[in-house]
């Protein structure tokens, strides 16, 4: 079975094609270049741009892999959430490309498609794990017994952290998107200069905060920024970012061994944009290691949103013969623990 993925619920246009032997191709046009100039992403723009990139994407990568409609058995794409605008501008697309191929269409939560974005690698976790899901729009920890069957753990109660790297990011005017920008300056940053606070994890529970660190670095940036040198500037604000990056990775870790402890796993799955943070990535396997567990991520490119993780729910969903009926609207909010349990026990 070939399944066509469409992503468009922001400023990526992915696209992507996974077969029975998986993932054969896929293609990411990134709009962040357009956005830049207005600091954030501008929904309308976001739309337009899909509508524009998607027909001449699909040709092309088809072309590339001397692949026709005929070789394509069905069709995913992002339902939610997401933008309106730009997920109704995906599901138009693919739902159109169905019914003129005939061929069945399935729309693909897009925090699903994150999650089991580590399955799309050689060393995939086996089911159950526990996912910590960290994107620009959410920041969530779910037990996952398999593919569909997810029980929330516990979330952010305010913005989320891929949400605080980029409003940090922007009062440091690191620009957009903030996220890989404060990343890299904290590499130059001085670790002992500020100490942030590793919000709610004084209490029990797995709830997370992330609005007061960005709270934290505004109040830091207005005490020290006033009359100083361009180095000594340059300096500060890589070690605000510094002390910002390690306050967010610090509570992801702690919150993220609370859940497995609580849920008795030893597999820990990150994904989403947030999950290509090196630093992150690298504090979670070294202290799952020495505790006798394990990490899994997907490859960087697969951990900010593509078109390969949507190819690749759609393949399950699809080989499990689900299909989303023709009216069914685009959910810019849609609860995960809606979705259909799939039980194929994958890995066990
Ligand atoms: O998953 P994603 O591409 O889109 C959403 O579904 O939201 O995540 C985007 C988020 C942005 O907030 C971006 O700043 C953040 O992921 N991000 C990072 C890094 N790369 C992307 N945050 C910290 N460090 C990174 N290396
Ligand atoms: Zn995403």
């Amino acid at each position: 079975m070939h399944v066509l993925g469409i992503e468009t619920s922001c400023d990526e246009t992915g696209i992507a094609i996974y077969t029975d032997h998986g993932l054969l191709a896929h293609q990411i046009y990134s709009q962040a270049a357009k956005h830049a100039e207005y600091g954030g992403v501008v929904p309308e723009l976001a739309s337009r741009d899909h509508i524009r990139k998607l027909a001449p994407m699909v040709r092309k990568l088809l072309a590339e892999h001397d692949l026709s409609a005929a070789d394509i058995d069905g069709i995913a794409y992002t339902a939610g959430p997401g933008l309106a605008g730009a997920l109704m501008v995906g599901a138009a697309f693919a739902r159109s490309l169905a019914w003129a191929w005939n061929k069945p269409a399935i729309g693909i939560h897009h925090m699903e498609g994150h999650l089991l974005a580590p399955l799309l690698e050689a060393d995939a976790p086996a089911f159950p794990f526990v996912a910590l899901l960290v994107s620009g729009g959410h920041t969530q920890l779910m037990q996952v017994e398999d593919i569909g069957d997810y029980t929330l753990l516990g979330e952010s109660v305010d913005d989320a952290a891929g949400e605080a790297f980029d409003k940090t990011a922007k009062l440091l005017g690191l620009g957009y998107p903030g996220g890989p920008a404060l990343a890299k300056l904290a590499t130059q940053g001085n670790p002992n200069r500020f100490h942030f606070p590793r919000p709610m994890t004084d209490r029990p529970g797995l709830d997370m905060s992330f609005s007061g660190l960005k709270t934290a670095a505004v109040t830091t940036w207005r005490n020290e920024s006033e009359d100083l040198t361009p180095e000594a500037y340059a300096q500060l604000q890589a070690d605000i970012a510094r002390a910002f990056e390690d306050a967010v990775v610090d509570t992801l870790l702690i919150k993220c061994c609370r859940a497995l402890q609580q849920t008795n796993n030893q597999r820990l799955v990150l994904s989403g944009g947030v999950s290509a943070n090196q630093r992150l990535r690298q504090a979670v396997a070294e202290h799952l290691a020495n505790q006798g567990g394990q990490a899994f991520y997907p490859r960087p490119e697969f951990c900010t949103d593509n078109g390969a993780m949507i190819a690749h729910a759609g393949w399950h969903r699809l080989n499990a013969g689900e299909q989303t009926p023709l009216h069914f609207p685009v959910h810019p909010r849609w609860p995960m623990e809606e979705l259909q349990p799939l039980h194929t026990n994958y890995g066990k």
